[in-house]
């Protein structure tokens, strides 16, 4: 038995009761033995090993419950036994559970020194990061000395080892510098759900004549608020400042930004029973929100800039080495079949991602029955938000009209047999190599044979080498500017302008102040607060690593009563029957009916329901997760200032995924698989701080209790 063996031997036995390996790991677990092996053999060599080198190990935590099953148990009980385990809420599943090897003649690491070493400038200010749990590992901060144990990522050691010239992990740690570092995820797109809404909508109501003339307005509130047929799908999506609508109608028929309430209850179900009253409203930014509109602003007209000189260096001389991303195809004639030299391939420039404009208005609906939760100071609803379309729906792209529109240019240049192609494009200047996968469209009739390769789709044969450009003037279609073309009128015209998602809104009750101090909050968060990233972090004083989903919900506006501006009855002429896309045209009429008090609105994410009160009934993984939302708040300056189970929230995710697999990985016993995701709401006590204030401290001790997390978790 040589060492490593010996040594798993011996922790095998110390451990049994408290390791657990995990069958989904095992593979991955042989993998880092076999690599464990690569380094002793390589450190045998290097040096006198008395240390026992301890190898990596993939394991489970898990304490607390009773050891599983004896040794004489049926593979059955076992089976049973692994499984009890797995699902147990005390089961660590998310653990440092590697170490690190180290050179036993290696420096010491003082305590901070990988402080500012990690691969990449970390996207949301930890440094500890890693892209998964086994690019976390234990290190003994002086070599040979076990105890002293720091934890590091790949990342970090990586740098240190490098700065410090100790070769022992190389290998190792090699992978590391080949991975891409945090990554920003991106929620699954609401334009998806509406694809579906869409087909089902359509069924009752073609594309009404909107949009045909650019003069048109969109039409808002044609459509039933909260019908069955097509629920509005969750909002999940950033929405940058400068897209927040300006104006926000408000449809209150059992008038709600009154924000005190006796009997919800009794209020009618159907949403025409009572008068549509409507009030408008307008947007209010805060000097920090109004800062980053021209900061986004700014953005913009820098990418702006940036495509447009990617373009024009690209028109100086175009090769496939220099073109501009997403403003033209690559086009594979039948010249472009054979490997070897090649004329030149097309490149049919089209027009670049339009920038979307300032929204000017938007409606969002309230009904007494989508009440989501009260705290002491507000209600918070779910609410039907009318918008543009287009502020939540890309633009199209056709890449059929593009190539279309190029091949006639082409044509027509060149006249039906060639005969007046410039010789230049008769000359074999480039070249075909092989590439990867292959995706070919063949068109365009027998006597030549084009392939069509569109921006991204890979194709076995790949040219490289001058292009021949065309100019096709294709543009970005938006239905708002007339019907879509006709190979997108089919799958992609929508049925109406605009698009109804679902947000919560929150009111105030009468003149609080909470909710305006909470809208300024959310305008002055950092941006990486609403950002997910692959990977995971670590934060002291929790040792082990934590999902980095974003840590508040989106913010969709703080919205305040336009002055002066009274109720009034908003009026279809043809009352709607139930089935969206219902169309009447709308007018508004004066009412006696009025209100003594008008909440705020503030517009949030729905981000699920709360935790339970016993934070026990949460996976210890979950209760770290938890913990770590305050404590990134805190890395980012702030203090929530209200830390309850009541102010955070969870749903089911991944928040990439469709609304149907969540719905899947929520139903899985194991909670790990259930990849619940958890948000941090109510910032009306929440406050900026200077660095290491007490106020910091106190609450990081108060989470550390509320979420029953001994300091060595
Ligand atoms: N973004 C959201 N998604 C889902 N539910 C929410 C959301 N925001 C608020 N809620 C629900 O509304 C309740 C009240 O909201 P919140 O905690 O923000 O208000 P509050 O009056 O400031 O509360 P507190 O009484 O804790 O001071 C929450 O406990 C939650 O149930
Ligand atoms: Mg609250
Ligand atoms: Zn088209």
């Amino acid at each position: 038995m040589d060492q490593l063996q010996k040594d798993l031997a011996e922790k095998a036995q110390v451990s049994d009761e408290e390791r657990r390996v995990d069958e989904g790991l095992e593979k991955q677990r042989e993998g880092f033995l076999q690599k464990a092996e690569i380094l002793k053999a390589k450190s045998k060599e290097a040096i006198d090993d008395k240390r026992p080198a301890r190898p990596p190990f993939v394991a489970l935590w898990h304490s607390g419950t009773k050891p599983g099953v004896g040794p004489d148990a049926t593979p059955e009980e076992k089976q049973e036994g692994r499984h009890r385990r797995l699902r147990a809420l005390n089961t660590k599943h998310r653990k440092v559970f590697s170490t690190s090897p180290r050179d036993p003649h290696g420096r010491v690491i003082g305590p901070d020194e990988t402080a500012g070493t990690g691969k990449q400038a970390p996207l949301n200010g930890i440094e500890a990061w890693g892209d998964s749990i086994f690019d976390f590992h234990r290190v003994a901060s002086v070599p040979a000395v076990e105890d002293y144990i720091l934890y590091s990522t790949g990342g970090r050691r990586l740098a240190w080892t490098k700065k410090h010239g100790e070769t022992f992990v190389e290998d190792q740690l090699a992978m590391r510098e080949r991975e891409l570092g945090p990554q920003e995820v991106h929620p699954w797109p609401v334009a998806e759900a509406f694809k579906d809404i869409d087909r089902r909508v359509k069924m009752f109501q073609p594309f009404k004549d909107q949009g045909r003339n650019p003069l048109d307005e969109i039409e808002f509130g044609l459509r039933e608020p909260f019908a069955p047929i097509a629920a509005a799908p969750l909002l999940q999506e950033r929405v940058p400042f400068r897209l927040l609508p300006k104006k926000l109608v408000v449809h209150d028929p059992s008038r709600l930004l009154r924000a005190s309430y006796r009997n919800l209850a009794e209020e009618p179900k159907d949403w025409d029973a009572k008068p549509d009253l409507v009030s408008v409203y307008r947007l209010e930014l805060s000097e920090e929100g109004k800062k980053k509109l021209k900061e986004e602003d700014n953005m913009l007209e820098k990418l702006r800039k940036e495509g447009n000189k990617a373009l024009a260096n690209f028109l100086e001389s175009p090769t496939s080495e220099n073109m501009p991303p997403d403003q033209g195809i690559l086009f594979h004639t039948g010249e472009q079949e054979e490997l070897g030299p090649s004329t030149p391939a097309l490149f049919f420039v089209h027009g670049p991602t339009p920038i979307k404009q300032p929204i000017e208005e938007a409606h969002v609906y309230l009904s007494p029955h989508h009440l989501v939760g009260k705290g002491n100071h507000s209600y918070a609803f779910k609410v039907d938000w009318e918008v543009p379309r287009s502020m939540v729906v890309p633009d199209h792209l056709c890449d059929i009209c593009v190539i279309e529109k190029g091949l006639t240019i082409v044509l027509k240049e060149d006249g039906p047999k060639g005969e007046r192609k410039n010789p230049q494009w008769n000359q074999r200047l480039g070249e075909v190599v092989e590439g990867v996968v292959s995706t070919a469209i063949d068109c365009c009739g027998k006597e030549v044979l084009y392939k069509i390769q569109p921006r991204r789709l890979r194709t076995k044969k790949q040219y490289h080498g001058p292009l021949r450009v065309i100019h096709t003037g294709v543009e970005y279609q938006n239905p708002e500017d007339g019907p879509l073309c006709k190979h997108l009128v089919e799958g992609e015209q929508p049925p109406s302008l605009t698009a109804s998602v679902s947000v919560v809104a929150k009111l105030s009750h009468p003149y609080d102040y909470h909710l305006p101090h909470e809208a300024k909050s959310y305008q002055a968060f950092p941006t990486h607060f609403f950002q997910h990233f692959t990977g995971s972090n670590q934060l002291r004083p929790l040792r082990d690593p934590f999902p980095i989903g974003a840590v508040v919900p989106q913010f969709y506006g703080y919205y305040v009563p336009e002055a002066d501006n009274k109720p009034m009855i908003f009026d279809k002429k043809v009352p709607g029957s139930g089935v969206p896309g219902d169309v009447g045209e709308a007018t508004w009429k004066a009412t006696k009916l009025k209100y003594d008090y008008r909440s705020p609105i503030m517009l949030l994410e729905y981000c699920g329901r709360a935790i339970p009160d016993d934070v026990r009934e949460l996976s210890i993984d979950d209760r770290r997760t938890c913990a770590s939302l305050f404590l990134r708040m805190h890395n980012g300056g702030w203090v929530q200032g209200s830390p309850y189970t009541r102010n955070v929230l969870m749903q089911s995710g991944p928040i990439d995924t469709s609304p149907l697999s969540r719905i899947v990985n929520g139903m899985n016993e194991r909670s790990d698989l259930r990849q619940t995701m958890f948000r941090l709401i109510d910032f009306g006590r929440s406050e900026e701080f200077g660095w290491k204030t007490g106020d910091r401290i106190e609450e990081e001790g108060k989470v550390m209790e509320l979420f029953e997390l001994p300091h060595h978790t």
